[in-house]
């Protein structure tokens, strides 16, 4: 038997194409004394993971080839030589695009028992807490508001949406054609949606938020944050979770004029965040989320691929729009 990898053969110089990776055929791994062999199951594609391949998201350490894409994913445990991970367990882990990882015991969450696995790649997963952490605890939404995010359609995007309709707030999305923010209306409930590929956006952006913006979610910095920060209200906040804009390329712009002249004059707060500031509280967050997705408040939008030697073309076209929710991968 064979691992199936996906491995980083090069670095993108400008945007990722399909050939910066590589399909390979490699030995299982053995598994070690607190380790375990977990068969994945499926994989979420993020964007996030292209920031690594910069290097802009330092967290991850400097960009390296010859190695498997990282990526968060689901499996079950084939081999097990601690008795708490009990074979046949299924765990979220950090599996790579691969079909089989050997994992150390303390890097895997355990899936609860009767929860459908595929939701720990979404809401239950890191762009779940994303979501939740980001609005609820950085840009600390009050009923009322207005809360406009960016990359909308996307995975963290339509989940932070729909948990500030949740809170009560009025919520404006901004995304990249006129079919998601139909969806985004139409099915998940946001109050306006504006494409900020027309040519018409800032005025678009102003129409949809006629009582300014009292918390913007910013997954893509850029013009869509320069944008944001005139129509930001006094005492605004800015959760800054990501840069999608200036990932797929080889010269990210610097950020956008009026910072921090805007903020001082509007007191607006700007803060960066990490899901992983919060993991003690990932539990409370997973009920919470879990409440609301049985609740009907909370709809999953997932985009499914099928087959892990397509998660190359997958994460190009992601990068390029072509998602809708949260990419995943079943092997
Ligand atoms: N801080 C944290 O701990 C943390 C954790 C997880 C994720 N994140 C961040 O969350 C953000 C969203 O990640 P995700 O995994 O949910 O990805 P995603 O939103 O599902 O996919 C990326 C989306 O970005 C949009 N996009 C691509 N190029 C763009 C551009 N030039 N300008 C504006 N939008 C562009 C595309 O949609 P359109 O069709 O709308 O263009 C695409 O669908 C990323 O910035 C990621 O780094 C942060």
């Amino acid at each position: 038997m064979k691992n199936k990898q996906v491995i980083i053969d090069s670095l993108p110089e400008g945007k990722l194409v399909e050939s910066n990776y590589k399909l390979v055929d490699s030995e299982i791994p053995e598994v070690g004394s607190d380790e375990v062999l977990v068969k994945t199951i499926s994989f979420a594609i993020t964007a996030g993971t292209r920031a690594g391949l910069q290097g802009s998201a330092s967290y991850a350490g400097a960009p390296t080839t010859g190695i498997v894409m990282n990526c968060t994913g689901i499996g079950e445990i084939i081999q097990s030589t601690n008795e708490d991970y009990n074979i046949g367990r299924n765990v979220l882990t950090q599996t790579g695009w691969q079909e089989y990882s050997v994992q150390k015991t303390q890097s895997l969450t355990l899936l609860r028992e009767g929860v459908d696995p595929s939701l720990y790649l979404g809401p239950l997963g890191i762009n779940g807490l994303t979501a939740y952490f980001g609005l609820l605890e950085i840009g600390q939404p009050q009923s009322g508001e207005t809360v406009m995010i960016s990359a909308a359609a996307g995975s963290v995007g339509h989940m932070v949406g729909q948990i500030a309709k949740i809170q009560g707030c009025k919520v404006v999305g901004v995304c990249g054609s006129d079919g998601k923010c139909k969806k985004l209306i139409e099915d998940l409930g946001f109050d306006a949606a504006v494409n900020y590929k027309d040519a018409n956006f800032r005025q678009n952006l102003k129409e949809a938020t006629p009582d300014g913006v009292d918390v913007y979610f910013d997954n893509t910095g850029g013009m869509i944050l320069g944008s944001a920060l005139f129509r930001l209200n006094s005492g605004g906040r800015i959760a800054c979770c990501g840069v999608v804009s200036q990932y797929d390329t080889s010269t990210p712009e610097p950020g956008p004029k009026g910072i921090p002249g805007l903020l001082v004059n509007k007191s607006i707060r700007m803060q960066g965040f990490l899901v992983f500031d919060f993991a003690e509280q990932y539990e409370n967050a997973t009920d919470d989320l879990l409440t609301w997705i049985d609740s009907g408040q909370l709809k999953v939008l997932t985009d499914e691929l099928e087959g892990i030697e397509n998660a190359p073309r997958g994460f190009v076209d992601l990068l390029a729009g072509g998602n809708i929710g949260t990419r995943i991968v079943n092997i």
